[in-house]
């Protein structure tokens, strides 16, 4: 059996909870002889910062260049509100994605029957919701230059930033949403905003032909990252694939993540180029979830996003589907049992811990295994 490297970055706030549940997944699927995993850990985020003065070192930077998936926590927190920019521990995240080139975030956001009274919205709105949110990972206003804010010399200054795409970037994302939505629902919609920004004409543009040239087969749609936002909330189920740029993506990912119950449910993938030769993608697996330094140290960490994106790991960059299944079983066995933490009590009568959470998915894992 191949023996799969992971590059651990737990980060900051409850980044290192719910990392060390994913770890207990990892080593139970190893000893299962289910998938085999070497594990390094580094440091990344405000964690980098105050080790080393940086939002992550270059020999962090080595590691994850060179593992096959990172599998990152959660980066940020107050404590470091007024180090400099450049170093701020977002940075961190931001240059992983960039060099690591991972323009393809995957953020699906499935509502677990169990979990359809969490949502703030109703059951029949939400029960049984499987969508798929594509969003541009290297682009956009995210990274677009200038980037600054200047001194206007008046007692003014201006903040700059730039969306920005080229037709290829634009390409590549809508090409991974066309795949995607064949093996699911067969339909796209894209969003950006083109009654107001060039980038969302281009974007338009360019979809609509890719779509014409050679994925006719699946149905497109369009609509203005407004209206979808709009929708999302309103009847969330007519979507299956959604392709949008880094920002609108971000938004709405967010948004999505409230369907499902709570923002500590939705995994993430973060995919580079497949390498021609190999085959093989960089990749980056992490929880939607930020670091919620409220809650950090408290054992209150829901790790369903984490031990998901592990999931995801087996999924997309290890071929290893059915064990992914099973990790998908494991957490709707828990929660069908009625399992909670706090963020998705619900009407439940008490909350179990992080650590809970973690032991019971392994316990089911046991049970579900096939
Ligand atoms: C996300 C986060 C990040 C982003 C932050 C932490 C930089 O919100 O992954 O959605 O804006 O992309
Ligand atoms: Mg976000």
């Amino acid at each position: 059996m191949a023996t799969h490297k992971l590059f651990l970055l737990p980060g900051d706030g409850i980044g290192p909870e719910v990392m060390a549940e994913v770890v207990k997944v990892a080593d139970w699927l190893g000893k299962e002889g289910i998938a085999s995993f070497e594990t390094e850990t580094g440091l990344v985020g405000g964690a980098a910062y105050d080790a080393h003065g940086v939002a992550i070192s270059e020999s962090d930077m080595a590691l994850a260049m060179a593992c096959d998936a990172v599998i990152f926590g959660a980066v940020g927190g107050p404590k470091w509100d007024s180090v400099p920019y450049d170093a701020r521990p977002e940075a961190g995240l931001l240059r992983l994605r960039k060099d690591l080139k991972l323009f393809a975030n995957l953020r699906p956001a499935i509502c677990y029957p169990a979990l359809a009274d969490a949502s703030s919205l109703k059951r029949e709105i939400v029960e049984g919701l499987d969508i798929m949110i594509v969003r541009e990972l290297t682009g956009g206003v995210y990274f677009g230059e200038p980037k600054e804010i200047i001194d206007l010399g008046n007692g003014q200054k201006r903040g700059i930033d730039t969306q920005v795409y080229d037709t290829y970037e634009i390409e590549r994302i809508g090409r991974v949403a066309f795949e995607l939505a064949r093996k699911r629902g067969n339909k796209v919609t894209s969003s950006e905003k083109r009654n107001v920004m060039k980038s969302g004409v281009l974007w338009h543009e360019v979809i609509s032909a890719l779509h014409k040239r050679e994925y006719a087969d699946v149905q497109l749609d369009h609509m203005l990252a407004d209206a979808l936002g709009m929708q999302l909330v309103r009847w969330p189920k007519q979507f299956d694939v959604i392709v949008t740029d880094n920002l609108f993506g971000d938004m709405l990912s967010d948004v999505a993540s409230m369907l499902t119950g709570s923002l500590g449910m939705l995994p993430s993938a973060s995919l580079g180029e497949a390498d021609p030769l190999t085959g093989k993608r960089k990749a980056m697996y992490e929880p939607v979830h930020g670091s919620a330094p409220d809650i950090a140290g408290k054992g209150l960490a829901n790790p369903i996003a984490m031990i998901g994106s592990l999931g995801m790991a087996l999924r997309y960059s290890f071929g290893l589907g059915e064990a992914a299944d099973m990790v998908d079983a494991a957490i709707a066995h828990v929660l069908e049992s009625g399992m909670r933490t706090a963020d998705i009590k619900g009407d439940a009568t008490s909350t179990v811990s992080t650590v809970e959470m973690g032991d019971a998915i392994v316990a089911a894992l046991g049970k579900t295994k096939v």
